[in-house]
């Protein structure tokens, strides 16, 4: 009998209505279009606006998108996982509230938070679930509600990040299609250069520390981009070469979306033509765990069955990883 691999059968996604631009943040901070452009790739991101929606309304509204396409009965999915590094709540799950809207009776749910390494983990999570044959029908969402956690007074950060979700379904495939091989890495070192200190269990939210703005995210850019250009590009080549693959194999690079010139950087390192990678930074920024099925929602149609995918993420912790994937379907 044939070995069973863990293949994405259907996407979704969805992004908020409320366009950020690059013009409405020169009113808001000193900053301007052409240096966000050529600094970051970024035009535009999508915020989340309406009062008491938080995450889990942004990964509802991905998955019932996939729902739809698929026409897959919600009855039928075993397990939920929402990859996000930005919960609805403290001490309540994310994904439960999730499954339950969407009608996903039968599941069970988690969250998995790896920053913006979560959707790449949770695939490898995916992966084994259905590999070990115990479940059938995984809903994988990746949903990030970033604009509660960003200062809009801080240059370095708010113009990077974005809000938005992705989802995909993970079945069993008989035909050696999806996850072929995984590279995936952590260095607790790098949690000075990038994370929101103020909020979590080390560091409750005092009176002053709000009023000081701490509890918002806090990025050394200079150092994440050292580690993410080397690390996101040193992955990629590796695993490509562990499995024999040369840039004329692969048929797409699918990046973490958070600054261009890191994309490009991963691209040139294992010598991809421009046109095998995946972009759509320009119109969401960084959406953290949702960058990922975000380009797969964007670029479904172009994707074919067979075609090898390199995905590469970096995220903060320091967490980061490559996986080698082959696409099952034609849309
Ligand atoms: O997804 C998680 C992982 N995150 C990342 O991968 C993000 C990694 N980092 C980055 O993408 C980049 O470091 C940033 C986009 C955040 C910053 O770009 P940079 O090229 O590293 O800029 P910089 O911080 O070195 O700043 C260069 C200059 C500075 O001015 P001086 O000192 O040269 O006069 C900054 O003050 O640009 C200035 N600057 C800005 N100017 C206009 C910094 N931010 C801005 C801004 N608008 N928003």
């Amino acid at each position: 009998m044939s070995k069973i691999t863990a293949a994405i059968t259907a996407v979704g996604g969805y992004v908020p209505d409320f366009v950020l631009t690059n013009k409405i943040l020169e009113t808001m901070v000193e900053t301007n279009d052409e240096w966000i452009t050529s600094r970051t790739g970024i035009k535009e991101r999508r915020i989340l606006k309406e009062e008491g929606k938080g995450t889990s309304y942004l990964a509802i509204k991905a998955a019932e998108n996939l729902i739809q396409k698929k026409g897959l009965d919600p009855k039928e999915i075993d397990l939920v996982i929402v990859c996000t590094a930005s919960p609805d709540m403290k001490a309540a799950s994310t994904a439960a509230y999730t499954a339950t809207e969407i009608g996903a009776v039968n599941a069970f749910s988690f969250d998995l938070e790896a920053a913006c390494s979560s959707f790449l983990f949770g695939m490898s999570t995916a992966t084994a679930y259905i590999e070990s044959g115990r479940y059938k029908k995984i809903l994988l969402i990746g949903a990030d509600k970033n604009s509660s956690f960003i200062d809009y007074k801080d240059r370095a950060t708010c113009i990077i990040f974005g809000d938005g979700a992705g989802a995909v379904l993970f079945e069993p495939n008989e035909e050696g299609l999806g996850l072929q091989d995984e590279l995936l890495r952590s260095n607790g070192e790098g949690r000075d250069f990038l994370q929101a200190t103020y909020g979590g269990s080390s560091y409750p939210i005092t009176k002053e520390t709000f009023d000081e703005g701490k509890h918002y995210v806090f990025q050394d850019g200079k150092t994440v981009f050292k580690n993410a250009v080397f690390n996101m590009a040193d992955v990629a080549e590796k695993i490509m070469k562990r499995n024999d693959l040369t840039n004329d194999d692969i048929s797409w690079l699918a990046a973490h979306q958070a600054n261009k010139r890191i994309i490009d950087a991963t691209a040139n390192r294992i010598n991809l033509e421009e046109d095998k990678v995946l972009m759509n930074i320009e119109k969401y920024g960084n959406t953290t765990s949702a960058t990922l099925p975000l380009l797969l929602f964007d670029f479904e149609s172009k994707l074919k069955k067979g075609d090898k995918i390199i995905f590469a993420a970096f995220g903060g912790g320091f967490t980061w990883g490559s996986i080698y994937f082959k696409w099952a379907y034609n849309s």
